[in-house]
Protein backbone atom coordinates (compact mmCIF):
# COMPACT_ATOMS: atom_id res chain seq x y z
CA UNK A 1 0.00 0.00 0.00
CA UNK A 2 3.36 2.49 0.88
CA UNK A 3 5.04 1.61 -1.38
CA UNK A 4 2.14 2.22 -4.29
CA UNK A 5 1.74 5.80 -2.79
CA UNK A 6 5.07 6.45 -2.98
CA UNK A 7 5.06 4.96 -6.76
CA UNK A 8 2.52 7.24 -7.65
CA UNK A 9 4.24 10.26 -6.02
CA UNK A 10 7.16 9.86 -7.71
CA UNK A 11 5.50 9.47 -10.56
CA UNK A 12 3.03 13.00 -9.95
CA UNK A 13 6.68 14.65 -9.26
CA UNK A 14 8.08 13.49 -12.66
CA UNK A 15 5.02 14.37 -14.68
CA UNK A 16 5.19 17.95 -13.04
CA UNK A 17 9.12 18.16 -13.70
CA UNK A 18 8.29 17.22 -17.41
CA UNK A 19 5.15 19.88 -17.85
CA UNK A 20 8.04 22.23 -16.11
CA UNK A 21 10.87 21.91 -18.62
CA UNK A 22 8.04 21.68 -21.48
CA UNK A 23 6.43 25.07 -20.39
CA UNK A 24 10.09 26.24 -20.25
CA UNK A 25 10.87 25.39 -23.70
CA UNK A 26 7.44 26.80 -24.86
CA UNK A 27 8.13 30.05 -22.80
CA UNK A 28 11.37 29.94 -24.92
CA UNK A 29 10.17 29.22 -28.02
CA UNK A 30 7.08 31.61 -27.67
CA UNK A 31 9.50 34.69 -27.08
CA UNK A 32 10.79 35.05 -30.28
CA UNK A 33 8.72 33.15 -33.03
CA UNK A 34 9.79 31.86 -36.36
CA UNK A 35 9.75 35.00 -39.14
CA UNK A 36 11.74 34.90 -41.62
CA UNK A 37 14.17 37.62 -42.62
CA UNK A 38 12.98 38.55 -46.58
CA UNK A 39 15.79 38.04 -49.33
CA UNK A 40 16.35 42.06 -49.91
CA UNK A 41 16.76 42.06 -46.24
CA UNK A 42 18.98 39.21 -45.47
CA UNK A 43 21.20 40.62 -48.29
CA UNK A 44 21.07 44.21 -46.89
CA UNK A 45 22.09 42.85 -43.55
CA UNK A 46 25.00 41.49 -44.89
CA UNK A 47 26.36 43.81 -46.84
CA UNK A 48 25.42 46.69 -43.86
CA UNK A 49 28.50 44.44 -42.24
CA UNK A 50 30.67 44.38 -44.82
CA UNK A 51 30.36 40.38 -44.90
CA UNK A 52 33.41 38.74 -47.15
CA UNK A 53 35.47 35.14 -47.11
CA UNK A 54 37.36 36.22 -43.64
CA UNK A 55 34.49 36.22 -41.77
CA UNK A 56 32.58 33.88 -39.54
CA UNK A 57 28.77 34.92 -39.39
CA UNK A 58 26.35 33.66 -36.52
CA UNK A 59 22.92 33.82 -36.67
CA UNK A 60 21.25 33.33 -33.19
CA UNK A 61 17.94 32.45 -33.46
CA UNK A 62 18.52 31.10 -37.07
CA UNK A 63 14.92 30.19 -38.44
CA UNK A 64 15.43 28.07 -41.76
CA UNK A 65 19.08 29.25 -41.87
CA UNK A 66 18.97 31.42 -44.87
CA UNK A 67 21.35 34.29 -43.30
CA UNK A 68 24.35 31.77 -42.56
CA UNK A 69 23.14 30.06 -46.23
CA UNK A 70 23.15 33.35 -48.08
CA UNK A 71 26.28 34.42 -46.30
CA UNK A 72 28.25 31.04 -47.50
CA UNK A 73 27.12 31.19 -50.92
CA UNK A 74 26.79 35.05 -52.03
CA UNK A 75 29.79 36.23 -49.46
CA UNK A 76 32.07 33.11 -49.13
CA UNK A 77 31.66 33.52 -45.04
CA UNK A 78 31.56 30.22 -43.21
CA UNK A 79 28.82 30.28 -40.80
CA UNK A 80 26.71 28.73 -37.59
CA UNK A 81 23.23 29.26 -36.92
CA UNK A 82 21.99 28.20 -33.35
CA UNK A 83 17.69 27.61 -33.27
CA UNK A 84 15.81 25.61 -30.36
CA UNK A 85 13.59 24.21 -32.48
CA UNK A 86 14.95 21.12 -34.23
CA UNK A 87 12.81 20.67 -37.26
CA UNK A 88 14.10 24.18 -38.30
CA UNK A 89 17.78 22.65 -37.47
CA UNK A 90 16.95 20.08 -39.71
CA UNK A 91 15.88 22.06 -42.39
CA UNK A 92 18.49 24.47 -42.78
CA UNK A 93 20.53 21.34 -42.55
CA UNK A 94 19.01 20.30 -45.70
CA UNK A 95 18.88 23.66 -47.07
CA UNK A 96 22.83 24.09 -46.87
CA UNK A 97 23.31 20.56 -49.02
CA UNK A 98 21.04 21.56 -51.38
CA UNK A 99 22.77 25.29 -51.88
CA UNK A 100 26.68 22.93 -51.33
CA UNK A 101 27.44 24.67 -49.05
CA UNK A 102 27.13 22.68 -46.00
CA UNK A 103 31.39 22.13 -45.83
CA UNK A 104 31.16 25.85 -44.66
CA UNK A 105 28.38 26.11 -41.96
CA UNK A 106 27.21 24.28 -39.68
CA UNK A 107 23.37 24.85 -37.70
CA UNK A 108 23.27 23.29 -34.34
CA UNK A 109 19.82 22.94 -31.76
CA UNK A 110 20.94 25.31 -29.00
CA UNK A 111 19.26 27.80 -26.80
CA UNK A 112 21.01 31.28 -28.05
CA UNK A 113 21.84 32.61 -24.34
CA UNK A 114 23.91 29.69 -23.93
CA UNK A 115 26.12 29.99 -27.22
CA UNK A 116 29.98 30.35 -27.26
CA UNK A 117 30.20 33.76 -29.43
CA UNK A 118 33.70 34.09 -29.43
CA UNK A 119 34.74 32.72 -32.83
CA UNK A 120 32.09 35.28 -34.61
CA UNK A 121 33.06 38.53 -36.45
CA UNK A 122 29.72 39.34 -37.34
CA UNK A 123 26.48 38.08 -34.98
CA UNK A 124 23.32 38.35 -36.98
CA UNK A 125 19.86 38.88 -34.66
CA UNK A 126 15.95 39.02 -35.64
CA UNK A 127 15.04 38.58 -32.41
CA UNK A 128 13.01 41.20 -30.07
CA UNK A 129 14.03 44.44 -28.41
CA UNK A 130 14.20 42.30 -25.07
CA UNK A 131 16.06 39.64 -26.27
CA UNK A 132 18.41 42.32 -27.57
CA UNK A 133 19.20 44.09 -24.06
CA UNK A 134 19.79 40.51 -23.12
CA UNK A 135 22.89 39.75 -25.17
CA UNK A 136 23.76 43.11 -25.05
CA UNK A 137 26.60 42.71 -22.31
CA UNK A 138 27.93 39.64 -24.29
CA UNK A 139 28.24 41.11 -27.68
CA UNK A 140 29.39 44.19 -26.12
CA UNK A 141 32.28 42.05 -24.57
CA UNK A 142 33.34 40.63 -28.41
CA UNK A 143 36.53 41.19 -29.58
CA UNK A 144 36.19 44.75 -30.62
CA UNK A 145 35.42 45.48 -34.21
CA UNK A 146 32.90 42.33 -34.28
CA UNK A 147 30.11 43.82 -36.60
CA UNK A 148 26.54 43.14 -34.73
CA UNK A 149 23.20 43.64 -36.99
CA UNK A 150 20.12 43.18 -36.04
CA UNK A 151 16.92 43.18 -38.42
CA UNK A 152 14.25 45.93 -36.62
CA UNK A 153 15.41 46.09 -33.39
CA UNK A 154 17.87 47.84 -31.47
CA UNK A 155 20.11 47.76 -28.17
CA UNK A 156 18.37 50.51 -25.92
CA UNK A 157 20.97 53.04 -25.59
CA UNK A 158 24.15 51.60 -27.81
CA UNK A 159 23.39 53.49 -30.44
CA UNK A 160 23.81 52.06 -33.91
CA UNK A 161 27.12 53.11 -36.49
CA UNK A 162 24.09 52.64 -39.15
CA UNK A 163 20.78 52.44 -39.80
CA UNK A 164 19.27 51.46 -43.16
CA UNK A 165 15.60 51.31 -43.83
CA UNK A 166 13.87 49.23 -46.64
CA UNK A 167 10.50 48.27 -48.12
CA UNK A 168 9.04 45.23 -47.49
CA UNK A 169 5.65 45.51 -49.28
CA UNK A 170 4.62 41.52 -48.05
CA UNK A 171 6.08 42.15 -44.65
CA UNK A 172 3.76 39.74 -42.41
CA UNK A 173 4.26 41.77 -39.17
CA UNK A 174 2.79 45.36 -37.94
CA UNK A 175 1.54 47.67 -40.55
CA UNK A 176 4.62 49.73 -41.46
CA UNK A 177 5.81 47.78 -44.50
CA UNK A 178 9.27 48.37 -44.05
CA UNK A 179 12.56 46.94 -42.15
CA UNK A 180 15.10 48.53 -40.29
CA UNK A 181 18.99 47.19 -40.61
CA UNK A 182 21.17 48.41 -37.63
CA UNK A 183 24.53 47.47 -37.45
CA UNK A 184 26.92 47.98 -34.77
CA UNK A 185 30.69 47.60 -34.32
CA UNK A 186 31.85 46.49 -31.37
CA UNK A 187 34.24 49.09 -29.43
CA UNK A 188 37.79 48.86 -28.28
CA UNK A 189 37.30 49.37 -24.50
CA UNK A 190 39.55 52.68 -23.60
CA UNK A 191 37.73 53.89 -20.63
CA UNK A 192 41.01 54.78 -18.20
CA UNK A 193 44.39 55.97 -18.14
CA UNK A 194 47.22 56.05 -20.59
CA UNK A 195 50.72 57.10 -19.92
CA UNK A 196 52.65 58.03 -22.66
CA UNK A 197 55.77 55.92 -23.78
CA UNK A 198 58.89 57.05 -25.79
CA UNK A 199 58.74 61.06 -27.59
CA UNK A 200 55.31 61.18 -25.41
CA UNK A 201 56.97 59.97 -21.81
CA UNK A 202 55.59 62.61 -19.47
CA UNK A 203 52.36 62.85 -21.00
CA UNK A 204 49.01 61.52 -20.59
CA UNK A 205 45.66 60.54 -21.59
CA UNK A 206 42.67 60.01 -19.19
CA UNK A 207 39.54 58.82 -21.04
CA UNK A 208 35.88 58.18 -20.30
CA UNK A 209 33.55 56.04 -22.88
CA UNK A 210 29.95 55.53 -23.09
CA UNK A 211 30.07 52.63 -26.21
CA UNK A 212 31.36 54.00 -29.19
CA UNK A 213 32.05 57.71 -27.60
CA UNK A 214 35.16 58.47 -25.77
CA UNK A 215 36.11 62.23 -23.77
CA UNK A 216 38.82 62.83 -22.11
CA UNK A 217 42.03 65.41 -21.38
CA UNK A 218 45.43 64.84 -23.53
CA UNK A 219 48.22 66.22 -21.25
CA UNK A 220 50.97 67.13 -23.93
CA UNK A 221 54.02 69.10 -22.38
CA UNK A 222 52.96 70.67 -19.38
CA UNK A 223 49.11 72.01 -21.75
CA UNK A 224 45.91 69.72 -21.11
CA UNK A 225 43.68 69.89 -23.56
CA UNK A 226 40.31 68.66 -23.96
CA UNK A 227 39.68 65.24 -26.35
CA UNK A 228 36.52 63.69 -27.64
CA UNK A 229 35.57 61.45 -30.47
CA UNK A 230 34.05 58.10 -31.74
CA UNK A 231 35.66 54.65 -31.62
CA UNK A 232 35.52 52.42 -35.06
CA UNK A 233 36.44 48.98 -33.71
CA UNK A 234 40.32 49.66 -32.70
CA UNK A 235 40.22 53.12 -33.88
CA UNK A 236 40.00 56.30 -31.99
CA UNK A 237 38.99 59.45 -34.48
CA UNK A 238 38.57 63.09 -33.19
CA UNK A 239 37.41 65.37 -35.41
CA UNK A 240 39.62 67.85 -37.20
CA UNK A 241 39.34 71.16 -35.43
CA UNK A 242 42.35 73.95 -34.70
CA UNK A 243 44.43 71.04 -32.92
CA UNK A 244 43.87 68.74 -36.23
CA UNK A 245 42.02 65.29 -36.76
CA UNK A 246 43.73 62.97 -34.30
CA UNK A 247 43.72 59.01 -35.13
CA UNK A 248 44.51 56.34 -32.46
CA UNK A 249 44.58 52.95 -33.23
CA UNK A 250 44.33 50.24 -30.03
CA UNK A 251 46.59 47.36 -29.66
CA UNK A 252 47.43 45.34 -27.20
CA UNK A 253 47.12 47.53 -24.08
CA UNK A 254 48.26 50.35 -26.47
CA UNK A 255 47.32 53.73 -27.99
CA UNK A 256 49.66 54.30 -31.02
CA UNK A 257 48.75 57.83 -32.77
CA UNK A 258 48.41 56.87 -36.18
CA UNK A 259 47.92 60.48 -37.31
CA UNK A 260 47.98 63.92 -35.14
CA UNK A 261 48.30 67.68 -35.99
CA UNK A 262 49.88 70.24 -33.93
CA UNK A 263 52.88 69.63 -31.63
CA UNK A 264 51.08 66.47 -30.88
CA UNK A 265 52.25 65.65 -35.35
CA UNK A 266 56.16 64.98 -34.11
CA UNK A 267 54.92 61.81 -32.16
CA UNK A 268 53.26 60.34 -35.29
CA UNK A 269 54.01 56.51 -34.70
CA UNK A 270 54.70 56.63 -31.12
CA UNK A 271 52.17 54.75 -28.26
CA UNK A 272 50.71 55.48 -25.19
CA UNK A 273 50.52 52.69 -22.91
CA UNK A 274 47.58 51.68 -20.27
CA UNK A 275 48.65 52.93 -16.89
CA UNK A 276 49.73 50.28 -14.13
CA UNK A 277 48.58 52.31 -11.48
CA UNK A 278 46.36 55.23 -10.48
CA UNK A 279 49.01 57.67 -12.49
CA UNK A 280 51.63 57.58 -14.69
CA UNK A 281 54.44 58.06 -12.58
C1 LIG B 1 12.27 35.87 -36.01
S1 LIG B 1 13.00 34.28 -36.28
C2 LIG B 1 14.45 34.75 -37.22
C3 LIG B 1 14.95 33.66 -38.14
C4 LIG B 1 16.18 34.05 -38.98
N1 LIG B 1 17.25 34.55 -38.15
C5 LIG B 1 15.82 35.09 -39.99
O1 LIG B 1 16.16 36.28 -39.78
O2 LIG B 1 15.20 34.73 -41.01
C6 LIG B 1 13.68 33.93 -34.66
C7 LIG B 1 14.12 32.50 -34.46
O3 LIG B 1 14.69 32.39 -33.16
C8 LIG B 1 14.40 31.10 -32.64
N2 LIG B 1 14.57 31.15 -31.17
C9 LIG B 1 13.72 31.67 -30.26
N3 LIG B 1 14.22 31.56 -29.01
C10 LIG B 1 15.44 30.95 -29.16
C11 LIG B 1 16.45 30.56 -28.23
N4 LIG B 1 16.33 30.78 -26.91
N5 LIG B 1 17.56 29.95 -28.73
C12 LIG B 1 17.70 29.71 -30.06
N6 LIG B 1 16.76 30.06 -30.98
C13 LIG B 1 15.64 30.67 -30.53
C14 LIG B 1 12.98 30.87 -33.09
O4 LIG B 1 12.66 29.49 -33.06
C15 LIG B 1 13.00 31.48 -34.50
O5 LIG B 1 13.30 30.51 -35.47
Amino acid sequence: MRSGLSRNLVGLVAALAWCAAAAQDAAVHEEVPFITSPDNVTLEMLRIASVGPADHVIDLGSGDGRIVIVAAKRFGASGLGVEIVPELVQRSLRSARDAGVAGRVSFVEQDLFKTDLSAATVVTLYLLPEVNLRLRPSLLALKPGTRVVSHDWDMGDWQPDRTEVLAVPDKEIGLDKSSKVHLWVVPERVEGLWCGSGLLRGSSLQLTQHYQEFEGALRFRERSRPVQGRIEGRTLRTPGGRAGELVLEAQQEQLRIVQAGGPLALAAGQSFVRAKGADCS
